[in-house]
């Protein structure tokens, strides 16, 4: 059956797309059949798999405005495993139609559980903001990864998305569960990720994945070179962290293995 899982936080620059992109890469590496879906207007996943703007004529919004099939939007990507579907660059009357289709919260979870169900994984990479496209995405999802960075304000950032969380658990999607939260661009051995991870463990000490993702120069390099990191240096640091981390939520998956941040 397929697993939905969205990647998620309302905080620019956590590292969402480059989670999104190298853990969809590293199921597909495994052999699992993957689809990666870009619901941020803003489409940086395009680029980081080698896709140039002109190369997309449809997106995921055109499938939500019944303008397009999603067999239709699907691209292949090098690696027969991995799927995508990306997202035009948005005007913004582009947008705000697509926060009118949005109200319609169960769409995007329909299409996919009916359309998209012979995947073993589909990534959601979503927006720095819960509105529209995130909120669509969790009411969708199995589970959401929730990227931080070391810092008061991504903390702040997680509660927030635990409450709203809470709230779609309770209205729309009683089996959204939380994959985990992963801590990522993390510098050991400075003051503030030992504070982060010290208030992390002591906030919510059952959703904090084991693997994190280490501050590494390769991703960036990786993103000029338009590839994942993990396929463009399989070796560096933050390349077998986010194998590890695919590892552990295979795992969690065989061995049913969640907490719940809502006290069930
Ligand atoms: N492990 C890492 N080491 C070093 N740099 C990283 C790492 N992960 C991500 N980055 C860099 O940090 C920046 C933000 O990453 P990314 O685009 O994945 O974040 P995002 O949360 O998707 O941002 P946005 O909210 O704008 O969509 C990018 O320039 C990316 O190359
Ligand atoms: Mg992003």
């Amino acid at each position: 059956m397929v697993k939905i899982i969205a990647v998620a936080l309302p905080k620019g620059g956590v590292g969402k797309t480059t989670t999104a992109v190298n853990i969809a890469t590293a199921f597909a590496l495994s052999k699992k059949r993957t689809l990666l879906i870009d619901v941020d207007p803003l489409g940086s996943c395009a680029s980081s798999l080698g896709f140039t703007r002109e190369g997309i004529k449809n997106d995921i919004f055109n499938v939500l405005q019944f303008s397009a099939s999603l067999q239709k939007v699907i691209l292949k990507t090098e690696n027969q495993f991995l799927d995508f579907v990306p997202v035009k660059q948005l005007t913004y009357f582009d947008e705000v139609r697509l926060s009118r289709i949005l109200t319609n919260e169960q769409l995007l979870g329909n299409i996919l559980r009916h359309k998209a169900a012979s995947y073993d994984y589909i990534v959601i990479d979503c927006p720095p903001y819960l509105v529209g496209p995130t909120n669509a995405a969790l009411v969708a999802a199995d589970s959401v990864i929730i990227p931080i960075t070391p810092g008061q304000y991504a903390l702040d950032a997680v509660q927030k998305i635990l409450d709203r969380l809470k709230t779609i658990k309770r209205n729309f999607n009683r089996h959204i569960k939380v994959e985990g939260i992963l801590l990522t661009i993390y510098e050991y051995n400075t003051k503030v990720s030992f504070a982060t991870k010290k208030e992390l463990f002591k906030k919510y000490p059952n959703l904090i994945f084991s693997t994190s993702i280490p501050k590494n120069t390769k991703v960036g390099e990786a993103s000029i070179h338009r590839k994942p990191v993990l396929i463009y240096d399989p070796v560096a640091k933050a390349s077998q962290a986010y194998l590890s981390l695919s590892r552990e939520i295979i795992q969690n998956r065989d061995a049913f293995n969640y907490h719940s941040p809502f006290g069930e």
